[in-house]
C-alpha cells in the first residue's frame, strides 16, 4: 500500500494524533481566555498550517476572522533563503485589530519576522503568535512567540500539514524524515 511506503520514509514518530489534539486542548483553552473579551483575527500562514488551523480554531468557541496567507521562503530546500515573499498581504486591512499569527513551526524566525513586521505596517491594536512547534536553536532572528505546542530538536519533522518539497503533509502525526531523503537532490 502507497500509504505504507510513505510512513517507511519516518525515523520516528513524535507527536501522534491523540498528543496533538490533547495539547490542542490546552492550547485553544488559553487562546479563548485570553481573547474572550475581544474580537480574534487569526492570520494562518499556508500551507502547512492547514491541519493545525482547522484542528486549532474548531476548538476556540469564540467570534474571530481567519484571514489565510501564502507566504513562501524555502522554495522547495530544507534551508530557508532568509527571502520572505508575499502573495496577498498588501490588501489586509486589520488595522486597530487583534492578531494572532498561526504558522507550523518556528525554525530560522524568519517567516514570522517577516510577517509580523509587515503585518505591523497596517496599524493593527495588537500582535501575537502562535506556532505548533518550536526548534530548539540558535536563532536567526530573535522572535517573540505567545503560544507553543511542542518544542523539538533541531532536526527535520513532516506530518500534520509540514512537508518537505509538498511531501508528507497528509499524514495523522509529526515525525522525524529519515536523513538520506533530505540529502537527495531536488526529485
Ligand atoms: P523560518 O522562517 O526559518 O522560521 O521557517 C518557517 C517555515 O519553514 C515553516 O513555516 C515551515 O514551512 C518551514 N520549516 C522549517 N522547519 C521545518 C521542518 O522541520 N519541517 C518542515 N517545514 C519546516
Ligand atoms: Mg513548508
Amino acid at each position: 500500500m502507497r500509504y505504507l511506503e510513505v510512513q517507511s520514509d519516518i525515523e520516528r514518530v513524535l507527536f501522534d494524533g491523540a498528543a496533538i489534539h490533547k495539547r490542542l486542548d490546552e492550547m485553544a483553552a488559553k487562546i479563548t481566555a485570553d481573547y474572550s473579551d475581544r474580537e480574534l483575527v487569526v492570520i494562518a500562514i499556508l500551507t502547512g498550517t492547514l491541519m493545525f488551523m482547522s484542528d486549532l480554531l474548531r476548538r476556540i468557541p469564540l467570534p474571530l476572522k481567519l484571514i489565510c496567507l501564502s507566504v513562501a521562503s524555502y522554495h522547495g530546500k530544507t534551508q530557508t533563503s532568509g527571502e520572505v515573499s508575499f502573495k496577498e498581504l498588501s490588501v489586509l486591512d486589520v488595522a486597530g485589530q487583534d492578531l494572532l499569527i498561526l504558522d507550523d513551526i518556528l525554525d530560522t524566525g524568519h517567516t514570522l519576522e517577516a510577517v509580523r513586521k509587515k503585518l505591523e505596517t497596517s496599524r493593527p491594536r495588537s500582535i501575537r503568535a502562535c506556532v505548533l512547534l518550536s526548534k530548539r536553536k540558535q536563532r536567526a532572528r530573535n522572535v517573540d512567540v505567545d503560544y507553543i505546542g511542542f518544542e523539538v530538536d533541531d532536526e527535520f519533522v513532516v506530518g500534520y500539514g509540514l512537508d518537505f518539497m509538498e511531501r508528507y503533509r497528509n499524514l495523522p502525526y509529526i515525525g522525524v524524515l529519515k536523513k538520506e531523503l533530505l540529502e537527495q537532490p531536488n526529485q
